[in-house]
């Protein structure tokens, strides 16, 4: 059915909306290892050459010798460290395939940051990412390499905001995106993600129910349950830029071409998708359809990692790239291990609530 409202911060007065919880600030790193070389050597070819396999597809050799240096420290630091690297499927291959232990869509790296049995968790993705891992492993440093790295679903929305909503629809329960802050998790009731956004709305067994801050999401979920959504006017930057009219000139260029899209794409994109899933569902549907033409609609580092893996397969990628997931890179993975900067920290009476919100989530068995 149609999303039954939509709300945006224009709703509600500006006195009203009071700022988030500040992003947190960068904490001097102690003990700091000292930098190793990054010289190209015989020996750091020999030793990344089972990296290099991994890639080959989508990196030229010509690169690799720029990278491999930095690989091979990042590898070492690392384990010196017992660190762990946790990267989303949106990281170049370069991280993805040669120095992350876990990779995924944001449902698997939260359910991978319950389990990780190591001191310090490197996140390579996005900010909100990285709170969920904190809040996950409280007693972890969890580091990001660079802060900056947002998200504008996670920017549009406060606690504040969350809070009028309640004010205005007494009662009705609320689900937030984990593309949220923890400010905003611990005003909501569950959070979900791309993966399992159906399932957690009915979870609720409410008539109606708050979803943000994705209105799009909000609407694929609408489509596929009787619950009545009401969303937020949240969107993601990198998918509402794909329309309708571009997937139909991919099909009228060979109607033969599959082609697979991201639940945060407006509905015109959905309608002509052959198949609508969250970055793990859409992976998990090219390795088992394993079709001849293809064409991701998402972030366009995914493709490389899926064509890293699956290279008789030819990609189309129309290249919408997230500029904040592209903050993450060899260098500053390095200089986080390096410095343990900059170290994610979240207010402790946010903390609790927020990590009972993203908990409730995991525990409904997806
Ligand atoms: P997934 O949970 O599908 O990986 O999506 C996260 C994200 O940020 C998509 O833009
Ligand atoms: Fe946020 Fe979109 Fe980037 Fe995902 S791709 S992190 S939703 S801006």
């Amino acid at each position: 059915m149609p999303i039954a409202g939509l709300f945006g911060p224009e709703d509600f007065a500006p006195s009203q909306r009071r700022p988030a919880a500040s992003a947190p600030t960068a904490r001097p790193g102690t003990g700091a290892l000292p930098r190793p070389a990054l010289e190209w050597t015989p020996e750091v070819e020999r030793t990344t050459a089972p990296l290099y396999e991994r890639v080959k597809h989508v990196i030229p050799p010509i690169e690799w010798p720029l990278m491999a240096p930095t690989i091979k420290a990042i590898n070492e630091v690392k384990v010196a460290r017992n660190a762990v690297i946790l990267a989303h499927n949106y990281q170049a291959p370069e991280i993805f395939h040669c120095v992350a232990d876990i990779g995924g869509d944001s449902l698997q790296l939260a359910i991978e940051a319950t389990k990780v049995n190591a001191d310090i968790i490197v996140q390579c993705g996005v900010h909100f990412m990285a709170e969920t891992s904190k809040l996950l492993n409280p007693d972890k440093t969890v580091l990001i390499p660079d802060s900056r790295a947002g998200c504008s679903l996670a920017a549009s929305i406060t606690g504040a905001d969350v809070r009028l909503l309640r004010e205005r629809f007494p009662g009705v329960p609320v689900v937030a995106y984990v593309n949220t802050s923890a400010d905003v998790k611990a005003e909501v009731d569950i959070c979900c993600t791309s993966s399992n956004a159906v399932a957690v709305v009915e979870s609720l067994r409410a008539p109606t129910v708050i979803f943000l801050p994705d209105q799009y999401l909000a609407k694929y979920v609408a489509s596929k349950t009787d619950v009545k959504i009401i969303a937020w006017k949240g969107a993601c930057e990198v998918h509402e830029r794909f329309t309708g009219e571009e997937l139909r000139a991919y099909r009228e260029a060979d109607p033969s071409v599959q082609i697979i899209a991201h639940p945060e794409c407006p509905p015109d994109v959905l309608a002509e998708a052959d198949f609508t899933g969250s970055t793990a569902h859409m992976i998990k549907w090219v390795r088992e359809k394993r079709p001849k033409r293809l064409v991701m609609i998402t972030e366009c580092s995914m493709a490389d990692n899926v064509r890293a893996e699956l290279p008789e397969i030819e990609m189309l990628r129309p290249c919408n790239l997230c500029p904040h997931m592209k903050r993450i890179t060899l260098s500053n993975i390095l200089e986080s291990l390096l410095t343990l900067r900059e170290e994610v920290t979240i207010d402790p009476a946010i903390a609790e609530r927020a990590q009972r919100s993203v908990e409730r989530m995991i525990n409904l068995k997806n």
